[in-house]
Parts: structure tokens; C-alpha cells; sequence
């Protein structure tokens, strides 16, 4: 089976993106396993996640390597969050921030197999509670579907190095369910335009409606 790396720790398997299994044997949600020359891969679905389907429709820059750190704004139930963990590999860390007691009990299950996700039970909004503890990240990644998504990042920004990368998706329903998608866009972008530059904007369409992905540098 042929396998191809287009980004750094982010492979191609018979045209099905995939990642390494930090925890062989394991899944996190119904992902299919692979082994391939004795490595474990787990095939990510762009269905389940907003990363993977940013990078299927064309995101040119991935910045979460190995080793980064990753500050994981809306971590959920660990899906996608789990990926990164995979990309960023042993000496990386993945700071998981979740508000969902319920979305925690899951993600605690996939931090306890994975030692370089660290799960924080927290509002994003709230990060003087978490910043000293973390430190600076090189890259931060936002999937929080709050209407206030934009103030969440700014806030949470003062962690990011200079010059790093935010990964950001946008629900426009989130924001504003009556107004139009394209007018949120705009306004999220105008509101941390001073904060951050915009690198590429990605419509992940057909593996998720309404959504805008936006690849952003700290100014
Ligand atoms: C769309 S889901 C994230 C899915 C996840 N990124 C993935 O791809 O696997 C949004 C998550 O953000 C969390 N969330 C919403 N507001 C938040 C906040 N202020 N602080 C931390 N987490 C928040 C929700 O509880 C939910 O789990």
C-alpha cells in the first residue's frame, strides 16, 4: 500500500488522509486502523473533522509538527484533537480547554492513553486561569462554536508566540443564525485584524456546512 506524506506527520493512504497512532491499538471514535510496514495508522475522516477537511480542500501550511505545542481551544470529545496529538508525536504537547463536563468524561478517557494531550476543564474564555500554567504555544487551534468566538481568541492570542499560526473555524449559525454567513465572516475577520493576518480562508464544504476555516499568523 502506498503511503505519502504531505505534510509532516500527515500521510495520504490510497487517497484517504491519515496519521500515525500515538496509542497503537486504540481509537478514539469509529476511525479506521492501518498497518502498514509495521506502523499503525488511523485513517481521519473529513467528515469528523474540520482539520482534516480544510486540509482535503487545500490548506497550503500546516503548522502543528513535531514537537509543536498546541493550545486546543473547544477540544470536544477529543476527535480531531486526537489527530494532532498523533502529528505532534511524543515530545509535543496538545493542551485540551473544554467547558462540557460531558464532552471532559470522553476527552479524559483519550488523555489517560495519550500522554502529550492534556486535558483542562475550563471557559477559553477564562485563560488567565490556565495561561501561566501552559506557557507559550506555537500554534493555537479554535473550533468553538461560541458567538463571542472572536474575543475567545484574542484572549487566549497573548499565548501564542510571535509570528505563530491560529487555526480557526467558524459557524456562522453560531454567531448569527439570521444574518448572512458571509457578513459574519467578515465581521470575525475585521474584529482580530489587528491581532492577526489572514493567511488562507478554506471552505470545507461538502464535509461541513456554514463553516469558514481560516488559517491566521500573530501579527
Ligand atoms: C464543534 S465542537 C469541537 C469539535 C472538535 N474540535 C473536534 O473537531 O473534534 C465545539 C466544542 O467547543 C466547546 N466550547 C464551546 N464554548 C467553549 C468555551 N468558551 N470554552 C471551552 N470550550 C468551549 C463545546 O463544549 C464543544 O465541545
Amino acid at each position: 500500500m502506498n503511503v505519502t506524506e504531505i505534510f509532516e506527520g500527515v500521510y495520504k493512504i490510497e487517497g484517504k488522509l491519515a496519521t500515525k497512532n500515538l496509542a497503537p491499538g486504540t481509537k478514539v471514535y469509529d476511525e479506521e486502523l492501518k498497518k502498514i510496514n509495521n506502523i499503525e495508522y488511523r485513517l481521519w475522516n473529513p467528515y469528523r473533522s474540520k482539520l482534516a477537511a480544510a486540509i482535503i480542500n487545500g490548506l497550503s501550511a500546516l503548522d502543528i509538527k513535531t514537537n509543536s505545542s498546541v493550545l486546543y481551544l473547544g477540544a470536544s470529545t477529543g476527535t480531531t484533537a486526537s489527530h494532532v496529538s498523533d502529528i505532534v508525536w511524543e515530545h509535543g504537547n496538545v493542551y485540551c480547554i473544554e467547558i462540557s463536563k460531558r464532552s471532559m468524561r470522553d476527552l479524559l478517557s483519550v488523555c489517560e492513553k495519550r500522554q502529550n494531550m492534556l486535558p483542562v476543564f475550563e471557559d477559553a474564555r477564562n485563560y488567565a486561569n490556565y495561561s501561566d500554567d501552559i506557557g507559550t504555544v506555537d500554534v493555537i487551534y479554535q473550533d468553538v462554536a461560541a458567538p463571542d468566538q472572536d474575543k475567545i481568541l484574542l484572549l487566549n492570542s497573548s499565548m501564542l508566540k510571535s509570528g505563530g499560526s491560529a487555526y480557526v473555524a467558524i459557524k456562522s449559525q453560531s454567531i448569527n443564525i439570521s444574518k448572512d454567513p458571509k457578513i459574519v465572516f467578515e465581521e470575525f475577520i475585521q474584529s482580530i485584524s489587528k491581532t492577526f493576518k489572514v493567511v488562507q480562508r478554506i471552505k470545507i464544504e461538502p464535509f461541513d456546512k456554514m463553516h469558514l476555516f481560516l488559517h491566521l499568523k500573530k501579527i
